[in-house]
């Protein structure tokens, strides 16, 4: 009888910046106990801080360098055949700032996340929070959400909050919104390993139960 343990999830990240979310979805995966295994960082962009953070965590990194391709379907070939080379079960975008083509999302329906800033559906696209204090709001903060043909649009899973204070600037607004992401992603990245979140036809299933509002984080607890 064959007594291994059975293979932990294989998680594999895309970044196209800093990767502060990387970093913390790669420090939560060291924790002992954590149910995925990060198998791999790709990234657009050569030069992206993201990769030195992988390979000073010894993770093994691709670039597919958007500028060398002549149209959005030849970079997400390139793209696709990487992820496929490394068979992951879980793919991140941590500030992956390319927008991908429909055939590629649907090859990876159920099995892809993006971390987006703002509470979803408002303020899909980007400057979320300059527009979140253009329109007055209070409240502001990050989402989590499976990815689907609709840009920002698919089911979100979880969300946290933060307080928009009245002297607050879009930079000190991304720096409270970032502190939350890294809350957040490794949370939902967990969840999934666990095998506890899937993507139905339009909605999320939590335990097996439709999910009719997103999980939240507020003040660093989890409650359903
Ligand atoms: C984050 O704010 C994330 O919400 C957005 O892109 C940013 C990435 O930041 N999708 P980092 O590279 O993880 O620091």
């Amino acid at each position: 009888m064959n007594s291994d343990p059975a293979p932990l999830p294989r998680i594999l990240i895309l970044a196209s910046g800093s990767g502060t979310n990387l970093q913390a979805l790669i420090d939560a995966s060291r924790v002992r106990g954590f149910p995925g295994q990060i198998v791999a960082v790709g990234c657009n962009r050569p030069n992206a801080f993201a990769l030195e953070r992988a390979a000073q965590a010894h993770l093994e990194t691709f670039v597919v360098d958007h500028t060398k391709y002549g149209s959005r379907e030849e970079f997400d070939g390139a793209l696709m055949a990487e992820i496929r080379r490394h068979n992951p079960d879980l793919v991140l975008l941590a500030g992956f700032m390319r927008i991908l083509t429909t055939d590629f999302v649907r090859a990876l329906r159920g099995t892809m996340l993006n971390i987006h800033p703002s509470l979803l559906p408002r303020y899909t696209g980007l400057n979320t929070h300059q527009r979140a204090l253009d329109a007055g709001d209070k409240v502001h903060g990050v989402s989590v959400h499976f990815v689907t043909e609709e840009l920002d649009g698919g089911p979100v899973i979880a969300q946290a909050e933060v307080t928009i204070d009245p002297d607050d600037t879009a930079d000190s607004l991304a720096e409270k919104v970032q502190q939350k992401e890294h809350l957040l992603y490794p949370i939902v990245a967990r969840w999934f390993c666990e095998g506890r979140i899937q993507l139905g036809s339009d909605y999320v299933l939590f335990d097996g139960e439709l999910l009719r509002q997103p999980m939240r984080l507020p003040d660093d607890r989890v409650v359903h």
